[in-house]
């Protein structure tokens, strides 16, 4: 049977290597965290019941642990967290993968699998050029729900010059008037304006300053920041923000503070067949992460390439992948916020938030 393997980490230890092991909760953090530095990669579970709507085909894949957390894998050497990401990939080889999904931030350490990939046995790829197309699917049907007219609005990506950030930002070029792009580098800022001026119709202009958000209908957060850089102050009334970012650039008391804006996750993705995943990873039955997704959509296609590597994507892979997934039946599945999904009444929530505070929703 074709197949996959995809690596996922904890991002709390806590809430995170506890619902696998319950019997750690007594352990404090601190010796949970050293302790992940000697773990070895961890099997989590076989993945079954994915069929392709187009051609009948089924799949199976495993997910395997990495058991490292975000700021761990900043603060090693990262050749000591390739040496541990290189571990889990050889482990899901041996099981029998023939393709290996990085998940979070396995895939955003050093050159973004491009290592990874030349050292072992097996294609990588991190799934982040379907997580693109997914973001900004998700981010464009809850501005259309909110009224917000996306051609003519301001868009802003926060990371812009990222592997995410970068295509993401070109893709918006071509369907909004005008993109803020906003990251710490003014260089590699120009850089990828420069680039979008090319590709697309929107005007685009650049910041280092996250304050400059605040001038966005639409907001594509895409950072590697391990703590929370967006505050409710930085988001223009009755925006949609996508906050992509693991672990979250946005801080959770926006959810309180500002009911007139949207905050969410990114899209879910409706996986196609019965699937079970054997594994609570937070999503409702049957849906994934959509760098999941991709490496499905490989293994459904018997693609067993190292599609995604590097920070350097191109909008025709996000094309070519999306089309690949819809064709077996992958499908943005809902949206999530915060964690949880948004339902009709979370945009009716939101049109009165705004209502309540005299905006006039439709922009
Ligand atoms: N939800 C999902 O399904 C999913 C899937 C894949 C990835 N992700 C997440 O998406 C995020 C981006 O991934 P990526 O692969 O695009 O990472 P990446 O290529 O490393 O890009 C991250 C960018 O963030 C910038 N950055 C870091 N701190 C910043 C700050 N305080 N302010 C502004 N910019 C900052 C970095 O710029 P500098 O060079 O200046 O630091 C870098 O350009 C990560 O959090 C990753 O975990 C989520």
């Amino acid at each position: 049977m074709d197949n996959f393997a995809f690596i996922i980490h904890p991002i709390s230890f806590k809430a995170d290597v506890v619902r696998k092991y319950p019997a750690f909760k007594v352990i404090p953090d601190r010796i949970l965290r050293f302790m992940a530095t000697l773990w070895p990669p961890v099997y989590i579970s076989h993945i079954t019941g994915i069929r392709s709507t187009a051609t009948g085909k089924e799949i199976e894949g495993w997910f395997y642990a990495c058991p490292l957390s975000p700021d761990q894998m900043l603060a090693m050497p990262v050749e000591s967290v390739y040496r541990r990401i290189e571990a889990t990939v050889n482990k899901a080889a041996a099981h029998g993968a023939r393709i290996v999904g990085l998940g979070a931030y396995t895939s955003v350490v050093g050159d973004a699998g491009v290592t990874i990939a030349s050292r072992v046995p097996v294609p990588v790829t991190t799934g982040d050029s379907y997580t693109v197309a997914t973001a900004l699917q998700a981010t464009r049907y809850s501005a259309e729900r909110l009224g917000i007219d996306v051609p003519g609005a301001t868009a802003a990506v926060v990371g812009a010059y990222g592997a995410i950030g970068r295509a993401s930002t070109l893709i918006l070029a071509r369907n909004v008037a005008r993109v803020v792009l906003i990251g710490r580098d003014q260089a590699r800022l120009a850089q990828v304006a420069d680039l979008a001026r090319a590709e697309g119709r929107a005007e685009v202009v650049t910041s280092t300053d996250i304050a400059d958000m605040a001038q966005a209908d639409m907001v594509l957060s895409v950072t590697s920041a391990v703590d929370t850089i967006i505050r409710a102050e930085h988001i223009k009334p009755g925006a949609v923000v996508c906050d992509v970012s693991r672990p979250r650039d946005v801080g959770a008391e926006v959810a309180e503070q500002r009911d007139d804006v949207l905050v969410i996750d990114g899209g879910m993705v409706a996986v196609p067949g019965d699937v079970d995943f054997h594994f609570n990873f937070g999503f409702p039955p049957r849906t994934a992460y959509a760098c999941m997704a991709e490496t499905m959509a490989l293994a459904m296609a018997g693609r067993y390439e190292s599609y995604t590597l590097g920070r350097d994507l191109t909008v025709s892979q996000v094309d070519e992948i999306r089309e690949l997934a819809e064709y077996h039946g992958f499908r943005l599945g809902g949206v999530r916020s915060f964690e949880r999904e948004v339902t009709d009444e979370h945009y009716a929530r939101t049109l009165r938030g705004q209502a309540a505070r005299g905006q006039v929703p439709a922009r």
